[in-house]
């Protein structure tokens, strides 16, 4: 089938894009309200870009009602945020923090997730989340004109349980239960692991 996105309603787009590039990884986004208080919410247009420098991406929609989200807003504002690396047993929560709640709600608080202080940033990270990043906004690109936003994020700091290193000093695929959004509600973990030597990279 030969599909123009052109054709599509936005939500149908939506859903056949996050149909179509599967697994992705999720990033659990801890940011500071405007008092202070914490907000904290799951994204999935997320991966790497740069290890030099060390660049995250995250893709915002825009929000259907209050136009930017409230993660948005405060990185408008602070400049500050940590990434926290979902796995499968958060899936519950994690899900539970995407609910829209009002501005200045707490939604870790909300979904029983614990936080912990980072060391260089303000926002909090998730205290057992196995991986997390401590990271300032690097760039907010806007993507087209409905709303739509792109955030680079410098990690200034990376916080790794010593358990998840191998042999070669980097995380362990077959330790790091890492939650995978799928199309639609699907979620999955890894599944079959295999290795394969490549040229470099
Ligand atoms: C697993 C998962 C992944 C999500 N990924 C994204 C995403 O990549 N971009 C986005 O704009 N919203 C995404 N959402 C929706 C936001 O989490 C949701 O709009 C949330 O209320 C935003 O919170 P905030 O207003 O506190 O920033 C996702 C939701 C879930 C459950």
């Amino acid at each position: 089938m030969r599909i123009d996105p052109a054709s599509l309603s936005p939500g149908r787009r939506y859903f056949l894009m996050i149909s179509c590039i599967i697994p992705r990884p999720i990033a659990w986004v801890s940011t500071l309200n405007e008092d202070g208080s914490h907000n904290l919410a799951p994204f999935s247009f997320f991966n790497a870009f740069s290890a030099t420098p060390p660049i995250l991406g995250i893709g915002f929609a825009p929000h259907e009602d209050k136009g930017e989200k409230d993660t948005l807003r405060n990185l408008r504002r602070s400049g500050e945020l940590t990434v926290s690396m979902a796995t499968v047993p958060m899936a519950e929560r994690l899900v539970e923090t995407s609910a829209d709640l009002p501005y200045g709600t707490d939604e870790a608080a909300a979904a029983g997730v614990e936080l912990q202080a980072s060391e260089l940033v303000g926002p909090p990270r998730v205290a057992d989340s196995p991986v997390s990043f401590e990271c300032t906004v690097w760039e907010l690109k806007a993507l087209g004109d409905a709303g739509s936003v792109l955030l680079l994020a410098e990690v200034k700091l990376l916080h790794i349980q010593d358990t998840l290193f191998n042999y070669y000093g980097v995380v362990d695929p077959y330790k790091f239960d890492a939650l995978a959004r799928l199309g639609g509600i699907s979620y999955g973990g890894l599944g079959e692991r295999f290795d394969l030597r490549s040229g470099g990279g």
